[in-house]
């Protein structure tokens, strides 16, 4: 046996940054070396996502997970001790053939995603390197460019406000730690202005303001007063990025904005979103249409794909095949990768790949549900993927990550390369 050899997975049930149950595995290797990881969750979720095991019944509304974690111990720990935690690869192709379906749903989604990051966790301990080292070995990385919420709405916000994710993105920021100074004044001039209005009312699920908003309009000019007040230029120093997450209220070419009272076909959808980028300086927008409109994100992406990003998160939740059609089809210009979508590390890695030799921009993202844990500010170093999604500036399980990546640009001192306006990939 090799010293990275598994010698032991272990797995308990931990909790999410929503109050429910989730996945923790630690692995231990031959040499003692350890490693460990916590699945997230989302609320937005793709269809065709790899599945969370969830007990069902009537304890915590069903969510619980003493499945998934039961099979961490009787099926998983017996298929990967001994097998080399180096092998990542190898060791995620056993548990996607342990699982035996199109969807993990079987042994779970949460356990498998737990599992595979723990080694490759495991697998960094044992070479003595930080994750992010790891994962690149000599190449040069970049440190990506946040995209941070400021207000929260949609499945985050019980349907508050239509839109799910409005956010601020500083391209043009010198460094990492400069882009976080700037989207914290905005934070802030975002609370007092909410404050002023009395429209004040607590955060969403990722930690942006709960907005008792009347229009989606009323949050994008918000939004804009917000940068002014904070003393930015808004498209200058400070830019808009949106997820629309259109699949949460659109299905088959219709789309029911419930805030703004009106019922839009595919091609008003494209309307609306286009008079937006017109009037605020919007560089990015996440799953504009819903997952079933590929004709939608196509036809979005040859009109407006110039001035935006285009980036498919439900629409092509994290899948190598899904990203090498859509680049094929031109269906958007960008692909947001989440572990937990793919299920491994090693089909997450093939997701951003695929995304990378079309062109695309990269996205790493986190979910909704959320935990200390920081593995994926690791991989969206050490994969160099450009840019980084989280949620907002407060609330630990989102800070744990801004502060992980504070400490990665700090100790790469001045060949820190923060990615900057290159990372966002535009349709040519
Ligand atoms: P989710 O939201 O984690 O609830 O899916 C995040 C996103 O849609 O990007
Ligand atoms: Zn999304």
């Amino acid at each position: 046996m090799t010293s990275s050899a598994v010698a032991s997975v272990k797995a308990r049930r931990v909790w999410d940054s929503r109050g429910r149950p989730t996945v923790e595995v630690e692995v231990t290797l031959a040499s003692g070396a350890s490693g460990r990881a916590i699945a997230p969750a989302g609320a937005s979720t793709g269809s065709g996502e790899a599945i969370d095991l969830r007990d069902g019944g009537p304890r915590f509304g069903g969510l619980d997970v003493t499945h998934a974690v039961a099979h961490v111990a009787r099926e998983i720990a017996p298929a990967l001790e001994g097998r080399d935690a180096a092998a990542q690869a190898v060791v995620d192709a056993a548990l996607v053939a342990l699982d035996g379906t199109a969807n993990k749903a079987r042994l779970g989604g949460n356990a498998i995603v737990a599992t595979s990051m723990a080694v490759l966790h495991a697998a960094a301990a044992h070479a003595g390197l930080p994750l992010w080292r790891h994962l690149a070995g000599d190449r040069p990385v970049r440190i990506p460019v946040p995209e941070i919420q400021i207000f929260g709405g949609g499945a985050h916000a019980a349907r508050r406000v239509d839109i799910q994710d409005f956010m601020v993105i500083c391209p043009t920021a010198g460094s990492f730690a400069e882009a976080l100074d700037r989207t914290a004044e905005v934070y802030r001039c975002a609370g007092m202005l909410l404050k002023e209005r009395g429209l004040l009312q607590g955060v969403a699920d990722e930690g942006g303001f709960w907005p008792a908003f009347d229009s989606n309009e009323e949050a994008l000019d918000m939004l804009v007063r917000a940068i002014e007040r904070a003393g930015f230029t808004p498209g200058d120093e400070v830019s808009i990025s949106l997820d629309v997450a259109a699949s949460e209220f659109g299905r088959g070419g219709l789309y029911r904005l419930a805030r703004d009272g009106r019922e839009l076909d595919t091609g008003g959808m494209i309307d609306l979103l286009g008079g937006w980028l017109s009037r605020y300086p919007i560089v990015s927008i996440e799953d504009p249409l819903a997952e079933d409109d590929a004709e939608g994100f196509r036809a979005f992406t040859t009109a407006h794909g110039a001035r935006a990003q285009v980036i498919g998160d439900d629409f092509l939740v994290t899948s190598a095949s899904r990203v090498a059609d859509a680049a094929a089809r031109r269906d958007c210009t960008a692909v947001l990768v989440k572990p937990n979508q793919a299920g491994t590390v090693t089909e997450t890695l093939a997701a951003l790949s695929a995304g990378k030799a079309a062109g695309f921009g990269t996205i790493v993202s986190a979910r909704s549900g959320e935990t200390e844990d920081v593995t994926i500010v690791h991989l969206a170093v050490g994969w160099d993927a450009g840019q980084f999604k989280v949620g907002s500036i407060t609330r630990g399980e989102r800070t744990a990550k801004w502060n992980e990546m504070l400490r990665i640009e700090e100790t790469l001192g001045a060949r820190a390369r923060y990615a900057g306006p290159d990372a966002l990939a535009y349709a040519r």
